[in-house]
């Protein structure tokens, strides 16, 4: 048996370490779910997983196999089903001038697939079943993956969610924050600015229409999946949609329209940066150096958008870009099928932070991805945008009048 002074001297002992081990004191059991297979998102959500592990959490990561890279000190469940997604999107003849409802319904079925894949895997049933799995905070994307926020239920933990393409309507709804809705819609296809009363009407009926999209087409699949997942469930998905205590957005006030947010909405562009860039290499630093004329950096993004240009763009970049003085750098999936003349330099993949920082780029060609957007204005280079999919319209009207790509050619 302890004496009094035995179990002060232990109590303090205790205290001792836990002063002296913040680390330990504060470390929690986080669960993060990230069931996307858009790469871009990654560059955002591995330097802000990487910091967690850093501040002593332990963390327990559930997502694709080839996105996602390897962090050090967190326990990885890799789901492979989610890697065909990728595929399915990368065979897709893509066209912008798909009706909204089979661009919901396609979408509806994507994201179904997307937490289905999840939810099913071996891998994620067995830490289901885990009686002794345990965490105190559940981080994933916070929307189109409803089913997911079973985890929340299950482990009794609330919900972080990190919204990697700005916000939308939805994701506002999910906080109570209402207000911005009629500027925030979740595609931004037909959209406008809404300066005028009718342009504001004619926003209204957009979002209402996305409602009706979410509540009739999306929405019933995820709660299916919930069902089937969580049978045991007491709260409702509504109510579960309604209990993020906090969300991330990717977006900052200095880049597009003032907007109100509510004390749980933080936005966090521009946390990505805090990350050391990838280093430029002796070939790559020689041509920035030498370029007289400056740099046009031409990049379509990580993935699939080059794909998407439309037919011909490839040459008639080309042929524009053998006019000019200036040096191009061309990120290409298919550096050998672009004309690769005295003034353009192309390979599949280049440190895009590293070379937006260097002086001699004088222009960024983008497709208008948020992360590329919030790069160039960190470095403080000039933007022309091809906007080809999603939020890319509504990056690029944000952050200035710029025609639209598919329609131009340049
Ligand atoms: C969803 O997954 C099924 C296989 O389970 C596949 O046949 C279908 O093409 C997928 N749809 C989308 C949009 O990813
Ligand atoms: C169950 O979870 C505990 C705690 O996270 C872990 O140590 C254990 O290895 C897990 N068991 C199985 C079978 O995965
Ligand atoms: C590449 O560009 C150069 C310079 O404009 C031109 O002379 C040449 O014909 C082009 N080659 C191809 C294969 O298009």
């Amino acid at each position: 048996m302890l004496s009094g002074p035995g179990i002060a001297g232990l109590l303090l002992t205790v205290l001792l370490f836990g002063l002296l081990c913040p680390k330990l004191a504060n470390s929690e059991n986080i669960l993060a779910v990230f069931s996307y297979t858009f790469g871009s998102s990654y560059l955002l959500i591995t330097p802000f997983l990487r910091n967690l592990v850093q501040r002593g959490h332990q963390i327990t990561l559930i997502s694709a196999v080839t996105i996602m890279p390897h962090i050090e000190g967190v326990h990885h469940i890799r789901v492979p089903k989610l890697d065909m997604l990728m595929k399915i999107l990368l065979e897709l003849e893509f066209d912008t001038e798909i009706p909204k409802w089979t661009e919901a319904q396609f979408l509806s079925e994507y994201f179904y697939n997307c937490s289905k894949f999840v939810l099913e895997d071996p891998g994620v049933q067995e830490l289901l079943h885990n009686a002794s799995a345990k965490y105190s905070l559940i981080i994933l994307e916070a929307s189109h993956n409803d089913a997911l926020y079973g985890f929340s239920q299950h482990f009794n933990a609330p919900l972080v969610g990190i919204a990697a393409y700005g916000s939308s309507w939805n994701i506002d709804f999910q906080v109570g924050n209402s207000a911005p809705s009629v500027y925030e819609p979740i595609s931004a296809l037909g959209y406008t600015a809404g300066f005028s009363l009718m342009e504001k009407w004619h926003n209204l009926i957009f979002i209402t229409e996305e409602r009706l999209v979410e509540r009739f087409i999306y929405l019933p699949r995820q709660i299916d999946l919930y069902k089937q997942h969580f049978p045991g469930a007491t709260t409702s998905i509504h109510d579960l949609r309604r209990r993020f205590s906090l969300i991330l957005i990717n977006q900052h006030f200095t880049m597009g329209r003032v907007r109100s947010n509510v004390p749980n909405i933080v936005e966090v562009a521009g946390m990505h940066l805090d990350e050391k860039p990838y280093p430029l290499d002796a070939e790559l630093k020689k041509i920035l150096n030498e370029a007289k004329h400056g740099v046009i950096y031409f990049s379509m993004g990580l993935q699939l958008l080059e794909t998407w240009l439309p037919p011909g763009m490839r040459a008639t970049m080309s042929e524009a870009f053998a006019q000019l003085k200036q040096q191009v750098i061309w990120k290409s999936d298919h550096p050998e099928m672009v004309n690769q003349s005295r003034n353009v330099f192309a390979r599949t993949w280049f440190p895009q932070r590293a070379i937006l920082n260097h002086p001699n780029v004088k222009l960024f060609i983008t497709h208008a991805g948020l992360l590329g957007l919030i790069e160039s204005v960190h470095y403080a280079v000039p933007l022309l945008c091809i906007p080809l999919f999603y939020d890319q319209f509504q990056n690029t009207q944000a952050n200035g009048e710029v025609g639209r790509g598919q329609a131009s050619g340049l």
